[in-house]
């Protein structure tokens, strides 16, 4: 990833690791306080119809080959951004975009299933976040919160999760030697804690420091 997209913000992290309940709680914090600007929030998989078919094969309704799997989440990724009301274009009129999963999960997830070389070569022409939060959790610890939900998806177990976070942490420095911001969260935090630190890196990007 080599061009940057300024007010696009990715939060990144094994299953179980608290993405998704964070990003809902810093929109809540907006809504109370929005600071004149426009908030929105996203993930991928997106709710766009590569993203639907993505979704049943993580809950394991239909079966692909994960060759097959890593083009589909980059198809997903390229109607994201470029798509109507996508990331390119938001963050262009200056919202704050906040992404549940990005590249890197590409990198890892399918980089664990097919190899490096193929979701390397997918990804590489998509732009970089200005900033990646990685919430950093024990794999045994995000297990046994998984254990809470209705149904485990494709990759929701301990084994694999254990090279999930492994190959977070290496990707990691990597990104961040080539010049990539990072901010790790400890999230073996209460839901609080770790919010009030999401806040307290948000509110350091600029433009929240300066206004649009
Ligand atoms: P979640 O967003 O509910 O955590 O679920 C998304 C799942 O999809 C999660 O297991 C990570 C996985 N995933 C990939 O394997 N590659 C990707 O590029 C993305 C965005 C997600």
């Amino acid at each position: 990833m080599t061009e940057t997209i300024r007010n696009f913000v990715v939060f990144e992290g094994g299953d179980g690791s608290g993405t998704t309940t964070q990003l809902s709680l810093l929109e809540r914090r907006f809504r109370g306080n929005a600071m004149g600007l426009v908030f929105h929030p996203t993930c991928e998989p997106t709710d766009g119809p590569v993203g639907a078919l993505i979704r049943s094969v993580l809950e394991k309704k239909i079966a692909l080959h994960p060759l097959a799997l890593a083009r589909l989440f980059a198809a997903d990724r390229a109607e994201h951004l470029y798509g109507p009301g996508g990331i390119i274009e938001r963050s262009g009129r200056g919202e704050l975009v906040v992404s549940d999963r990005y590249v890197l999960s590409s990198l890892v997830y399918q980089g664990i299933e097919c190899g490096d070389e193929l979701p390397r070569t997918l990804n590489a022409p998509f732009p970089a976040p200005e900033l990646l939060l990685f919430f950093d959790l024990d794999p045994q610890t995000a297990c046994e919160r998984l254990k809470n939900r209705p149904a485990l998806e494709l990759y929701e177990h301990l084994e694999f999760q254990q090279k999930v976070r492994e190959k977070y942490l290496s990707l990691i420095g990597e990104y961040q030697k080539s010049g990539g911001r990072v901010e790790i969260i400890d999230a073996s935090k209460s839901q609080e804690e770790a919010a009030a630190e999401v806040w307290r890196v948000i509110l350091k990007m600029p433009i929240l420091k300066t206004g649009r």
